[in-house]
């Protein structure tokens, strides 16, 4: 098997690949004979791969090309059969198989690994970077024809959470060439991503749910010191950013005269943790309190507050109602200090014990400040704080907004906190003053106890438009309320009596009183009919003012009867009428006095008009009734209910 012009010089360095190799079995060799001596077998490739021409042998020299099945790629398309003759480790020269690869610029190159079919396109390992605000890829893509469609998309993974609102986003690239890199930045730190690389519409040549890293919490939005009992207290922070891994609090105490500095402290507390208490707090020192919130990526923004214990303490006197009395009455209070508050007889303070309290609160720059605050003692016994002036309220009162006056009854709701007072209360309902005639008010004298803090109070039926006085008290002397009050107006009775005087033709009618209501005017209704066959003629409203109680019909057309109501007025509305029929020859005049003989009257008379041609009174005449009769004078209120004379 030697072969000639072998120099011993020529010593390569032997690659360790040389043992995979095609250096067959002795045995093997020795069944092929010398006529194989300068040629390939079939190499013990990638079995995907496939030769073109397929053998089990090829000669010197002789050129196979290689494929791959679908987006998978050979990294040679050619491969040529080239043996060599090298010194063997015995120094011996021996014929070694072995193949060259043409490579991208077309030289042949040693092929020294065994070939494989490699993925045509590829995320080169060690170029996925993901930061908190991006993501990146370098990738590589030698399929010819589907390297030119490749589209990269990056989206939010799954909704945002209420507490992490995490913006939609979509970013698409469609990526060209054999090579590049893929950047989907201004992300969201510490949110999912899902990255695709495809060939529309259906071949994923890359899929990916990556996290963007954590960065540092923001600070926290709150940070108060609750004085009552020293503690620092925060919000929590959400795990937006980045996993809230816990918070850091650094306490420093300086000397509140000259500011040296006295102590430091660092702790850190786990993330369900949101309060903290100093273990000491000296006094003549100010403290300045940091908290930062602890991710991965380490502490975040701090909110700061500075505080002073000595100050801490104390609450000044506070500016309420200068009624109130406190004891013990100082100038400064120390902190839960209780202070006991009264007011003068009949006021009531709206607690009966206060605390001094504070807090540190940002102010509305965010710069902390100590804030001055009163707790006050709730009737059971529960300390809340107190937000706004206190003042001495009246013990008794009619609760703004429910007194209640209608025709009928008054009727208020009332509270009540002076403790003993309000078991001995009582409430009188009462006419004010004399009836007088003519309007006779009926005596009411209706009295009820009232118990406890509160209740409501209804007088019993009542007459319209009354004085009555609304009294509650403390016998034997403690007026509580009194108020003389009216009950509201009803529409007035109906005219008593309503003539004609036969001489005139004036309509006259007794004036009313203003018993349920202020008399404000009277309303007539004067309805003109044919005497003959009751048929409609004309029809008249007029109003006059409450002095007047008399009333010419304008004209007076011979062969018509007429019938006249009279209402009164109040600002309830018109009461009931009084109705008087007459006919218009004044020689043929009957003067019906009485309305009350009216009502026999009145019936005959519908009954005539039933049989006839309708028509009633009160009723505006409609188009289709017969025209009246022949007009005697011109004037604006003939046939129309609209024309009235207006009051006063
Ligand atoms: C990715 O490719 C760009 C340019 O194509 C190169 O500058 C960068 O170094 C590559 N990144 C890595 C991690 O290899
Ligand atoms: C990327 O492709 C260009 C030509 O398209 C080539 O010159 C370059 O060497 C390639 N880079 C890599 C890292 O394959
Ligand atoms: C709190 O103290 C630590 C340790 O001394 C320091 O690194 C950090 O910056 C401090 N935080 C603030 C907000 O000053
Ligand atoms: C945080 O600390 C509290 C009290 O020290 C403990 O009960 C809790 O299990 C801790 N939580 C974590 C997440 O470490
Ligand atoms: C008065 O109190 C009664 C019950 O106590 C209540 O139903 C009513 O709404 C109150 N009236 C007003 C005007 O608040
Ligand atoms: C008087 O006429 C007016 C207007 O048409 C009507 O509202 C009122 O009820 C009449 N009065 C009577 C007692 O018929
Ligand atoms: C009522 O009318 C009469 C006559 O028109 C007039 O003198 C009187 O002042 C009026 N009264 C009122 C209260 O309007």
């Amino acid at each position: 098997m030697a072969l000639p012009g072998l120099a011993l010089g020529f010593l390569l360095v032997l690659s360790p690949l040389l043992g995979t190799q095609e250096q067959r079995d002795p045995a093997a060799r020795a069944r092929r004979g010398a006529r194989d001596a300068e040629t390939c077998q079939r190499p013990l490739w990638d079995p995907r791969l496939r030769l073109t021409p397929d053998q089990e042998e090829y000669s010197q020299n002789e050129e196979v090309t290689l494929s791959c099945p679908k987006i998978f790629q050979a990294p040679f398309t050619h491969v040529r059969c080239a043996g060599e003759v090298q010194p063997n480790i015995h120094g011996k020269p021996t014929y070694i198989e072995g193949w060259l690869g043409k490579g991208t610029g077309g030289a042949w190159i040693r092929i020294r690994s065994k070939v494989e079919c490699m993925e045509a396109f590829q995320v080169m390992p060690g170029t996925l970077e993901v930061s908190t605000t991006s993501i990146k890829l370098n990738w590589t893509c030698s399929l010819p024809d589907a390297c030119q469609r490749m589209q990269a998309t990056c989206r939010l993974a799954g909704p945002s959470s209420p507490s992490c609102e995490a913006e939609e986003v979509t970013a698409k690239e469609i990526l060209h060439g054999q090579n590049g890199t893929f950047t989907c930045d201004h992300l969201q730190p510490f949110t999912f991503y899902s990255i695709t690389i495809s060939v529309p519409p259906s071949t994923i040549l890359f899929s990916r749910l990556l996290r963007t890293k954590a960065t540092v919490p923001e600070k926290p939005e709150r940070l108060w010191l609750d004085a009552s009992t020293g503690t620092l207290r925060w919000q929590a922070l959400p795990s937006c950013k980045g996993e809230i891994l816990g918070y850091q609090l650094n306490v420093t105490a300086r000397s509140a005269q000259d500011g040296s500095f006295l102590e430091f402290q660092k702790v850190t507390v786990n993330s369900s943790v949101t309060q903290y208490t100093p273990p000491r707090q000296m006094p003549g020192s100010k403290y300045t309190v940091t908290v930062q919130g602890l991710t991965a990526a380490g502490a975040g923004d701090a909110s700061y507050l500075e505080f002073q214990p000595s100050v801490l303490g104390t609450c000044q006197k506070p500016w309420w109602d200068p009624r109130l009395r406190l004891a013990p009455d100082q100038e400064e209070y120390h902190r839960n200090e209780e202070v006991m508050l009264s007011c003068p007889e009949g006021f009531q303070p709206p607690f009966t014990h206060v605390r001094c309290a504070g807090e540190v609160q940002p102010n509305i720059h965010g710069k902390p400040v100590y804030i001055e605050e009163w707790l006050g003692k709730d009737p059971g016994g529960a300390w809340i704080h107190i937000r706004s002036k206190v003042e001495c309220m009246e013990a008794f009162q009619v609760m703004p907004g429910t007194l209640e006056v209608s025709t009928t009854s008054i009727k208020l709701n009332w509270t009540c906190s002076l403790p003993d007072a309000c078991q001995r209360m009582q409430a009188t309902c009462r006419l004010a003053g004399p009836s007088s005639p003519p309007c006779e008010a009926e005596e009411v004298t209706a009295q009820e106890m009232l118990h406890g803090h509160k209740g409501t109070f209804t007088c019993p039926p009542l007459q319209p438009f009354t004085v009555y006085s609304v009294t509650i008290s403390v016998p034997p002397s403690t007026i509580l309320f009194t108020r003389l009050l009216r009950t509201k107006a009803t529409v007035p009775e109906k005219p008593e009596r309503l003539w004609l005087d036969a001489s005139t033709g004036t309509l006259q009618w007794q004036a009313l009183p203003s018993c349920k209501g202020e008399i404000l005017g009277y309303q007539l209704n004067v309805t003109a009919r044919s005497a003959q066959d009751g048929s409609f003629l004309e029809f008249q409203q007029v109003t006059v003012n409450s002095s007047v109680t008399q009333y010419t019909p304008p004209r007076q057309m011979p062969g018509s009867k007429y019938t006249v109501t009279v209402q009164g007025l109040t600002a309830a509305g018109a009461g009931d009428a009084s109705y008087l029929e007459f006919q218009a020859y004044v020689s043929e005049l009957q003067p019906y006095e009485n309305s009350d003989h009216y009502c026999v009257i009145k019936e005959r008379f519908l009954a005539e008009e039933d049989a006839g041609r309708g028509g009633r009174a009160g009723e505006r005449p409609s188009l289709s009734l017969p025209l009246p009769l022949p007009i005697l004078e011109s004037s604006g209120i003939r046939q129309s209910s609209e024309g009235e004379e207006k009051m006063g």
